[in-house]
């Protein structure tokens, strides 16, 4: 490379492409899908209604969303063979046994080899029930359950709380999973979201762009996060008390271990989606009986602004959102990728829509060229 600016670590501030999709300001808390704000959607909209927005820039109609919906119905069943590969691929890693069912999709998608605007839209919707009914049916098999078949009456929410519990859930339960996946649906170029317009740029199929979205959601400095978080109140335990959290979270900060859960990027203030779901993680644990997962979040919340000046992310609060719901948290990454696909997808369209190869250079700091190449006896 011949450039004389050395590049930022990890790209950072680096302007990387055109999106209409999310608008992103860090230093002001702002967070908008197309405009929107994110605050108004999780007040306000469905998942459904983001899915549709980020896909097409505008909301739905009453007609266009009701269509929407009985496209999602239609593609929620898995195909048998899929269902058959759950069953044999060993237990453990939920985003690893993900990746590769999303993968399988791929096999058994009826437009698998159309890659055509319109058979890409198709598959963006397909891959956005299916990936719900995957991780529902992960969580229930792994449960020791059977797979439930989807409810064509149930929204997407509602849809992946039964098919996990195989229980119609409250309407509390309903609303506060709907605005979770609002909440994730997108986040302009993040670490997955990247992965993905990177594959896609090369013109690769979208079931390729989205596995390796997956793979990149899966680390801990990405979507693995919320997992770490309950993790780390667990370790606390349940009979912890607000004091030994502050006791364990201090002795890691000293350690200088990151505290799962907190930092951002991008922002330099609060991340406008914690807000909800902290709000959400406080009513579903005094509605469970568990307020001290809470009240110990925000204790570590407080200690963590004070000593370290950092804010926590969309990960910390979604951890107890979910352990309120009842949901194990080897679910907790997967669930993440059940909210963005959406907007995966919608950039993977976005990329395609106006595509040029992302090829960018690197700075090479190696051995001095030309070395001389030396023979194996003369080494
Ligand atoms: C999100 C994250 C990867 C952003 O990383 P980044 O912009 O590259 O920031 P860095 O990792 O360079 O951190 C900058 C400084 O803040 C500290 N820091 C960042 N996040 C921290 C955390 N969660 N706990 C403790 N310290 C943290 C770093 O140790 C570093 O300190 P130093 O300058 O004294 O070395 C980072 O904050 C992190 O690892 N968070 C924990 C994982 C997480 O919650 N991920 C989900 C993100 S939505």
């Amino acid at each position: 490379m011949t450039t004389a600016a050395r590049p930022k670590g990890g790209l950072e501030d680096t302007v990387a492409t055109s999106s209409a999709i999310c608008y992103l300001d860090g230093d002001r808390g702002v967070l908008a899908y197309c405009g929107y704000d994110i605050h108004d959607l999780a007040r306000h909209a469905t998942f459904e209604e983001v899915c549709y927005l980020l896909w097409h820039r505008r909301l739905p109609t009453r007609a266009e969303l009701g269509d929407l919906q009985a496209q999602l119905v239609a593609a929620r069943a898995l195909p048998e063979p899929v269902l058959r590969l759950m069953r044999t691929l060993p237990r453990g890693n939920g985003m690893d046994m993900l990746r590769t069912l999303t993968s399988a999709l791929g096999h058994y998608d009826p437009d698998a080899a159309d890659h055509s605007p319109q058979a890409n839209d198709r598959k963006a919707v397909r891959l956005t029930a299916q990936i719900g009914t995957v991780v529902a049916t992960m969580g229930r098999v792994d449960a020791g359950g059977g797979p439930i078949q989807p409810d064509p009456v149930l929204g997407h929410a509602a849809n992946f709380l039964y098919m996990l519990t195989g229980e119609r859930p409250s309407g509390l339960a309903t609303r506060a999973f709907d605005v979770a996946l609002v909440l994730h649906a997108d986040h302009e170029l993040n670490a997955s979201t990247f992965a993905a317009r990177v594959a896609a740029a090369t013109l690769t199929d979208i079931h390729s762009a989205i596995v390796g979205a997956i793979g990149a959601l899966k680390g801990p400095l990405h979507g693995g996060a919320n997992a770490d978080v309950m993790r780390m109140l667990l370790e606390i335990g349940p009979d912890g008390s607000v004091a030994k959290a502050e006791e364990v979270v201090r002795a890691k900060l000293a350690r200088k271990e990151k505290i799962p859960g907190f930092g951002h990027r991008v922002y330099h203030t609060e991340d406008p989606r914690a807000t909800h779901l902290s709000q959400m993680s406080r009513d579903l644990g005094q509605r469970a009986g568990q307020p001290i997962w809470f009240e110990m979040s925000q204790r570590i919340e407080a200690l963590v602004k004070s000593e370290k000046q950092l804010n926590a992310n969309v990960d910390f609060y979604s951890a107890t959102t979910y352990h309120a719901l009842g949901i194990a948290i080897d679910l907790f990454t997967p669930i993440f990728a059940v909210s963005r696909i959406s907007g995966w997808t919608a950039h993977v369209l976005e990329q395609y829509a106006n595509n040029r190869l992302i090829r960018p250079r690197a700075e090479y700091i190696g051995p001095e060229y030309p070395q001389r190449y030396r023979s194996l006896e003369d080494r």
